[in-house]
């Protein structure tokens, strides 16, 4: 009887060890992979402070590709995703205030982070959705960043980001692989031209496709999740809700966050920033979304939120 114990006791001791070495082993493997650095080249993109520019970065910026949905108030920076489980992500002080990146920042910088999803020193940006802002057309990123420059001074020094060691063990195993776009764009993709401006489904196109609207509402915009335990972004396709909806039910939930049926939706749909687009804009995103082709919601989530 002694003897069994002893050896149960050896075995388990074994197996706790071989799990303990290559919890570490991935660790480590999760860590290394975030430390990669990259070296891309960076396209040159004209950029200019005529009013009209900076007005056209600012409408951008406030309404349409929301920045400040991420990198906060004035793009101050914070901390915007926070689960115990999993730690908290930190975005950047975009501003020129202390703690802010402008000072310091080149043209090539900018288009660095906003189109590859690389900083200054080569390091992946994580979460940064580059993959999105790379269907930015020249003429309206270097309005963006016409813009950004001239963004008020907001001293704030963000935390740093913090991962637990369960998330660099799943990065390593290949879970959060949607949250490293530097990995995965094509870094030598050209700048698209952008249709004319106007209430058209392609404008509408090129409008989501830049906004991140497929960040949390799936890549085929048939329903997604941005992060662990975030809300379900719905099937925007005409097989979900927006299926029964009038070109004036969609304008409402842009701008008040208020569906059809009078429901104040959750503000972690960032509709306060789309409130902002212009009837023209708006429009062109109806008839993007009422023309895409019904899909499914995908199993995970539906009826999950
Ligand atoms: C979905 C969230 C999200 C959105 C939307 C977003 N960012 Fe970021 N951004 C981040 C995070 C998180 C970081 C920090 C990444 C890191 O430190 O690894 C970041 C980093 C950056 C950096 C790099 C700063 C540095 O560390 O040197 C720049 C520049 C930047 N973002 C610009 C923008 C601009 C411009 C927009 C709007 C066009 C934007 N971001 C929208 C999440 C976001
Ligand atoms: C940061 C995440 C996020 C982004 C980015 C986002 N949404 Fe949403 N959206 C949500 C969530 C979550 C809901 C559901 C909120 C609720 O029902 O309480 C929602 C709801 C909606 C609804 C209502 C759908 C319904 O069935 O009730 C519409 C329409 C919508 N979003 C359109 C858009 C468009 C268009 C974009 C891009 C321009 C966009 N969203 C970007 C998270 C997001």
């Amino acid at each position: 009887m002694r003897q069994a114990f002893k050896w149960i006791a050896i075995a388990l001791g074994c197996l706790i060890f071989i799990i303990g070495i290559a919890a570490v082993v991935l660790y480590s493997i999760g860590r290394s992979r975030l430390n990669q650095t990259y070296n891309v080249d960076v396209a040159a993109v004209p950029i200019d402070n005529r009013p009209e520019t900076l007005e056209r970065g600012k409408h951008l910026v406030e309404a349409v590709v929301a920045c400040g949905e991420c990198h906060g108030e004035g793009l101050r920076g914070r901390a915007f995703f926070n689960e115990p489980a999993i730690g908290t992500v930190v975005s950047t002080n975009l501003t020129g205030g202390k703690g802010g990146v402008v000072g310091t920042y080149s043209n090539a910088d900018w288009i660095r982070a906003i189109r590859h999803g690389i900083g200054p020193t080569g390091k992946l940006l994580l979460v940064m959705p580059a993959q999105h802002f790379q269907n930015m057309s020249t003429a309206d990123l270097g309005a963006v960043i016409a813009y950004l420059k001239t963004v008020p001074p907001v001293d704030n020094v963000p935390p740093a980001t913090e991962l637990t060691p369960l998330t660099y063990i799943l990065i390593a195993l290949g879970q959060f692989d949607d949250i490293i776009p530097a990995e995965y764009i094509d870094h030598n993709a050209p700048l698209p031209e952008a249709p004319p401006a106007g209430a058209t489904e392609i404008y509408g196109e090129y409008l989501v496709n830049m906004a991140t609207c497929r960040v949390c509402h799936g890549e085929e915009l048939a329903g997604g999740q941005a992060g662990p335990g975030e809300p379900i972004g719905p099937n925007l396709t005409p097989s979900g809700e927006l299926g029964g909806w009038t070109q004036s039910d969609f304008f409402q939930l842009m701008r008040t966050g208020q569906t059809p049926s009078g429901r104040q939706i959750n503000d972690f749909m960032p509709w306060r920033y789309y409130g902002q687009m212009t009837d023209m804009e708006l429009a062109a995103i109806w008839l993007y979304l009422q023309s895409l082709e019904p899909a499914q919601t995908p199993i995970n989530l539906a009826g999950g939120s």
